[in-house]
C-alpha cells in the first residue's frame, strides 16, 4: 500500500504565521506538524510515501524530511500542487507513483493521538473500494459529515453542512483503491473552487463501496488558531509521538 500526505494550501485561517512559513510546519508541541501524518503512515506499516506539496515555502519539506531516514525510511518522494484547488486535485499526481495499487491519503494537519494501524489493515483485507474514518465531534458543520439511515448505513457525505444530519468529522485519512483514477477526472469544481475529496467518497458510496470505522483515540485538524492549539496539548498529553531523536 502507497502512502500520500498533502501538506499545500496556503493556511490563511492561521495568518500571520502562514505569510513566512507553510502552516504544516508550524510546532504542534514539540514537532512540525508534517512529523505526525508521517508518523501515523509509518506506524501503519506504510513505507512508500510521497509528500504533496504546494503553497507556502514548498522546499522546506525536501529540507525538513530529506529522505525519511530519521522515520526510518529508506526513500521519500514529494510532487507538487502549484494552484490550491483541493485534495482530489492534489491526489491526482500521486496517479504514477500509486501505479494502480490501494493507497491512503492522510491530510497533512490532521492529527491523532493513537495509531491507524488496525483501520489499514482491515481496508488491506477489504477487497475493492474505500475506507473512510470518522470521529464525534462537538463542531461537525467544520468537516465532510456523514449522513446515516436508521440501519447505520451512510446513505451520502456532505462536506460542511450548516445543518450536519450527524454528529461526526470524516478525518483526513481515505483509504483507496485503484478505481480513484477514473473517478478523479469526473469530479467538478465546488462552491468553494476546489475539487472535493468528499466527492470522490459519495462515488464509492454510490458503488456501494463505501466502508467506514469509528477511531477510538483523540483526533485534531491543526488550521485554525484553537484547533492548532488543541493538537499541542493533545499531543502533549501522549506516548504516541514521532519516534525522533534529535541532538540538542
Ligand atoms: C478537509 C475535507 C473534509 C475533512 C477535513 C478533515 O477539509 O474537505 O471533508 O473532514 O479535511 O480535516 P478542509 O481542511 O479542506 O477544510
Amino acid at each position: 500500500m502507497k502512502g500520500i500526505i498533502v501538506v499545500g494550501g496556503l493556511g490563511t485561517r492561521l495568518q500571520p504565521m502562514t505569510l513566512v512559513t507553510n502552516k504544516h510546519l508550524l510546532p504542534v508541541w514539540r514537532f512540525p506538524m508534517v512529523f505526525y501524518p508521517l508518523h501515523s503512515l509509518v506506524d501503519a506499516g506504510i513505507r512508500d510515501i510521497m509528500i504533496i506539496t504546494g503553497g507556502n515555502r514548498p522546499g522546506n519539506f525536501l529540507e525538513l524530511l530529506r529522505d525519511g531516514a530519521d522515520f526510518g525510511l529508506e526513500h521519500l518522494y514529494f510532487s507538487y500542487q502549484s494552484e490550491p484547488k483541493g485534495i482530489a486535485d492534489a491526489l491526482r499526481r500521486a496517479e504514477h507513483f500509486v501505479a494502480g495499487e490501494p493507497c491512503v491519503l492522510m491530510l497533512g494537519d490532521n492529527i491523532l493521538s493513537g495509531s491507524v494501524k488496525q483501520y489499514v489493515d482491515s481496508f488491506r483485507r477489504q477487497e475493492a473500494g474505500m475506507k473512510i474514518l470518522l470521529k464525534e465531534v462537538p463542531d461537525p458543520q467544520r468537516f465532510g459529515v456523514p449522513q446515516f439511515d436508521d440501519d447505520g448505513n451512510i446513505v451520502r457525505v456532505i462536506e460542511k453542512p450548516a445543518e450536519p444530519p450527524s454528529p461526526f468529522a470524516i478525518i483526513g485519512v481515505y483509504m483507496m483503491d485503484a478505481q480513484v483514477w477514473d473517478i478523479l477526472p469526473t469530479l467538478t469544481l465546488s462552491d468553494r473552487g476546489q475539487y472535493e475529496i468528499t466527492d470522490v467518497q459519495n462515488v464509492y458510496l454510490e458503488r456501494g463501496q463505501l466502508t467506514h470505522d469509528v477511531i477510538d483515540c483523540e483526533w485534531s485538524d491543526a488550521g485554525t488558531p484553537e484547533s492548532l492549539y488543541r493538537s499541542t496539548r493533545m499531543m502533549h498529553e501522549t506516548d504516541f509521538l514521532p519516534p525522533v531523536e534529535f541532538q540538542e
